[in-house]
């Protein structure tokens, strides 16, 4: 959505129709979002500016198909290291010599990803935040492989679809979730203990720090199968590591399916 709205050739790929149908669906309120507020005064320009966002926009279920044309590759698949490593290694034998391949995962090692291809000067990490039509940040991760020239690329883009880029090295987390997961590992911790109701610390957070969302709303709204996938992942590397500990409680409502807003639950109920 963001690459489109900023007049980027924009193909999305996804496993079936339907999840595609339901994806532009969701652009496209999105969008009227973005341009209730850009376009306030203006509501002809913000039909156009809608229009030609679309424009730029089409799909397809068929990434091997669509990556021939490419400049960029954007992957935001599931959180599954032999997955992703899958994907990877098949559009690498497809994608032009100097299509530059990116990942948005929270958690992964980028180098381990960029190690399935031929291309590992030419791969780099690219972390959006959710909501990203809102969000201005994006983590640009370069790996010891990464080539200055695709490191500039990628910030160069970040800046063209109206982010503002910080760079970090390949680790855990990179910065934001570095931080921001334990943090709310915490409040789950903090919450099984009894020592305060998730309700309490939501507000504690939003009221006490200027958080917009409490830790139990925001993992709600990232997803606890997300949550719960980075914070085993990191568990594996460091399992001594106190901050990196399972939640039996997040364990619990992940195996139920309360994956948060988008299942109706999660540590929330949902309309
Ligand atoms: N698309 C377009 N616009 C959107 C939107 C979307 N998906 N979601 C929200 N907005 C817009 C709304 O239209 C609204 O615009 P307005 O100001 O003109 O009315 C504005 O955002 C504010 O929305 P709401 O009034 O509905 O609600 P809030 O004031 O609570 O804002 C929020 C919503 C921007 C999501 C805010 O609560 C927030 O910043 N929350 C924290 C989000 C956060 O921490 N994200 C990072 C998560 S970690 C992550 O993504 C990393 C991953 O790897 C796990």
């Amino acid at each position: 959505q963001v690459a489109a709205a900023s007049g980027h050739t924009v193909v999305l790929v996804d496993q079936s129709d339907e999840i595609l149908k339901k994806s532009a669906k969701g652009i496209e309120e999105s969008l009227k979002r973005v341009t209730k507020k850009k376009f306030a005064d203006k509501p002809e320009a913000g039909a156009e500016f809608i229009e030609k966002t679309l424009k730029n926009l089409t799909t397809s279920t068929d990434a091997v198909a669509v990556v021939h044309s490419t400049d960029l590759v954007i992957e935001a698949i599931v959180e599954n290291q032999e997955i992703k490593n899958e994907l990877f290694k098949r559009l690498d034998k497809f994608a032009p010599e100097h299509t530059i391949f990116a990942s948005n995962t929270s958690s992964l090692q980028i180098t381990q990803l960029a190690n399935s291809t031929t291309r590992q000067d030419r791969f780099g990490g690219l972390h959006f935040f959710n909501p990203v039509p809102m969000m201005k940040l994006v983590e640009v991760i370069k790996t010891p492989m990464t080539s200055q020239k695709t490191f500039e690329s990628l910030v160069d883009f970040s800046k063209a679809v109206g982010k503002s880029p910080v760079s970090c090295k390949d680790t855990p987390g990179f910065i934001v979730n570095r931080l921001l997961v334990p943090y709310m590992m915490e409040a789950v911790r903090l919450f099984e203990r009894g020592d305060a109701s998730k309700e309490d610390i939501d507000v504690a957070m939003k009221l006490g720090a200027g958080y917009p969302m409490g830790p139990f709303e925001l993992l709600d709204y990232v997803g606890l199968d997300t949550s719960k996938y980075i914070i085993d992942g990191w568990h594996s590397l460091e399992p001594n590591n106190p901050l990196f500990a399972p939640s039996p409680l997040l364990d619990k409502l992940v195996e139920e399916k309360k994956l948060g807003k988008k299942t109706g639950e999660g540590f929330y109920k949902y309309k």
